[in-house]
């Protein structure tokens, strides 16, 4: 199977867990993408709310009925893809700028269950890069605070403002994205908690203590994993 493929399965596994009347929370990327796709086709009775203006518009288009945040309450199930699935199912996201909402949608599910194809097979942090997001009003000298952090936290990481076709990433919410090759993130809560004191860093992107089990999809089916 391709990656793809594996991503499709665990979005189709997800998809299986939802019933008639839930609220659900829809994420963010190609891999919750799948998740809309294969929600949307089982035609249930569910509302949506959705971690990004992307999502929004892919579960529109499929006829899924959206709430936002305010209007929704407690979440009964949310599903969303991860960047790096580390030890416990803590997770690194923020991949493609959304996780602000996504954890502000996730601390208000009951449940939420993280997708991924076999990649991702939950082990040890070292590959992705820890997206944070950062106020764009004196974001360099945030991120000089950020490195004093990383220096403590996370083996000297350094990190960068990421750019697309030469310009600085927005985020859904107006905001910039730095990303700090962390390596192993020795103590995750104590990084994030550092992360989080600092004034002009909106979000960071580990997700610690919040999913429930990740459904992976591999050639030998969708396996699943529990913290
Ligand atoms: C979005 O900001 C991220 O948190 C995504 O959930 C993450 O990047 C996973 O995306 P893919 O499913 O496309 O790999």
């Amino acid at each position: 199977m391709t990656p793809d493929q594996q991503k499709q399965a665990a979005g189709a596994a997800a998809a299986a867990l939802v019933e008639p009347g839930m609220t659900v929370g829809l994420g963010t990327g190609s891999t919750a993408a799948h998740f809309v796709r294969a929600l949307a086709a089982r035609g249930l009775a569910i509302r949506g709310v959705p971690t990004s203006e992307a999502t929004a518009e892919l579960a529109a288009s499929l006829g899924i009925p959206l709430l936002d945040l305010d209007q929704a309450g407690l979440i009964d199930l949310t599903v969303d893809g991860a960047d790096e699935i580390g030890p416990g199912l803590a997770l690194i996201k923020g991949g493609g700028a959304a996780l602000l909402r996504e954890k502000l949608v996730w601390e208000a599910s009951a449940r939420c269950v993280v997708i991924a194809d076999a990649l991702k097979t939950p082990g040890d942090f070292g590959r992705f890069p820890l997206p944070i997001e950062v106020v764009a009003f004196g974001h360099a000298t945030t991120a000089a605070r950020i490195d004093a952090v990383l220096a403590r936290l996370a083996g000297g990481a350094r990190a960068s403002l990421r750019l697309r076709d030469g310009r600085p990433v927005r985020t859904d919410g107006g905001n910039l994205i730095y990303d700090a090759p962390c390596g192993a993130i020795p103590d995750p809560a104590a990084l994030a908690g550092a992360l989080k004191a600092l004034t002009g860093v909106v979000e960071h992107g580990l997700f610690l203590g919040l999913a429930e089990r990740a459904l992976i999809g591999t050639d030998d089916g969708v396996i699943t994993f529990l913290p």
